[in-house]
């Protein structure tokens, strides 16, 4: 059915895995990651409407002309979909910001999947990787491949695992896999992602994760050895611009996780428990001292 309107969710992501192979000539890093869809998700309205693009959101927080992702997906895709396209955009925003969860990121790939869709689906999945790619590293992985009309007029995807390359752009879907108990903790300041890439020095890794055996212990299901051999290089450069990071990861293993880890460049802090009582004991105290604190799971069904 064509509609005019629709709903989506746009859900965030964490990094398992964060390795950085070295820095290319572009002035952008060469990456191998591991990216996982978790259900913290946005919810991106769209209207079709013909006279340029509105853009409003419950955050007081975020811009909402072309300094936000999601406009300048709706600019890059409108443009093609030729002259008197146009969308009402409105953003309920629940991902914390310049977190390290691909909340822009997030946005702009519902913003493009939704248009799509709404024009009535003329690009290819190919034309939609490269707009997502020219608006934001992050933007391929977060845009749904496929997705279904799940109640009326709600779009939502099936949920991502993949391990990305290059500038995060070329993608290798992994099998699905639901992490029932993972606790995320947003410390309350931002960092800025291209600060935290500018500081990143090659020499300064100690420590890059052991990408491979992360992998087989993903095919291998084993929540364990997932959970130990996560890694993120990203991680000494933004502790020591921000201890905080490192004492939430610290504490988050006193309260039983099976580890803990920082996402993407921070600051958000997530940590895999092994079962659901000691997830909400631990929920409940740092809750007592962050407000941005969430029990979530992966994204999706798992399957
Ligand atoms: O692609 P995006 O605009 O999201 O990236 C934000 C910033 O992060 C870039 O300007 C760059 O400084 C840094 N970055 C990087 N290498 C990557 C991805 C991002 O250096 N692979």
């Amino acid at each position: 059915m064509m509609r005019n309107r629709i709903i989506l969710e746009a859900p965030a992501k964490i990094n398992l895995t964060l390795d950085v192979i070295g820095k290319r000539d572009d002035g952008y890093h060469e990456l191998e990651t591991v990216m996982h869809q978790i259900n913290l998700f946005d919810r991106i309205a769209l209207e079709i409407w013909d006279q340029g693009i509105e853009l409003a959101t419950s955050s007081s927080e975020i811009p909402v002309g072309e300094d936000n992702l999601a406009y300048k997906a709706a600019l890059a895709i409108l443009k093609k979909c030729g002259p008197g396209a146009g969308i009402k955009i409105f953003i309920e925003k629940n991902i914390p910001i310049g977190a390290g969860l691909a909340g822009g990121s997030t946005d702009a790939a519902a913003v493009l999947a939704g248009i799509n869709y709404l024009y009535g689906s003329r690009f290819s999945c190919q034309d939609l990787l490269e707009l997502a790619a020219a608006v934001g590293s992050d933007v391929p992985f977060c845009l749904p491949e496929h997705y279904t009309e799940h109640y009326s007029g709600v779009l939502m995807s099936p949920g991502a695992t993949a391990i990305a390359r290059g500038r995060g752009e070329i993608l290798e879907p992994l099998p699905a896999k639901t992490i029932p108990f993972i606790l995320l903790v947003k410390p309350g300041f931002q960092l800025s992602t291209a600060q935290i890439y500018a500081e990143f020095g090659l020499q300064a890794v100690n420590q890059s994760p052991d990408t491979r055996s992360f992998l087989q212990a993903w095919y291998n299901n084993d929540i364990i050895s997932i959970a130990t051999y996560m890694g993120n290089v990203l991680e000494s450069v933004s502790i020591r611009k921000k201890p905080e990071i490192g004492i939430v990861k610290a504490r988050m293993k006193e309260q039983g996780a099976i580890n803990a880890l920082m996402s993407g460049s921070g600051p958000s802090v997530f940590g895999i428990f092994p079962d659901e009582a000691t997830a909400r004991q631990a929920f409940t105290e740092f809750k007592q001292d962050y407000r941005e604190v969430y029990l979530v799971s992966s994204y999706g069904r798992g399957d």
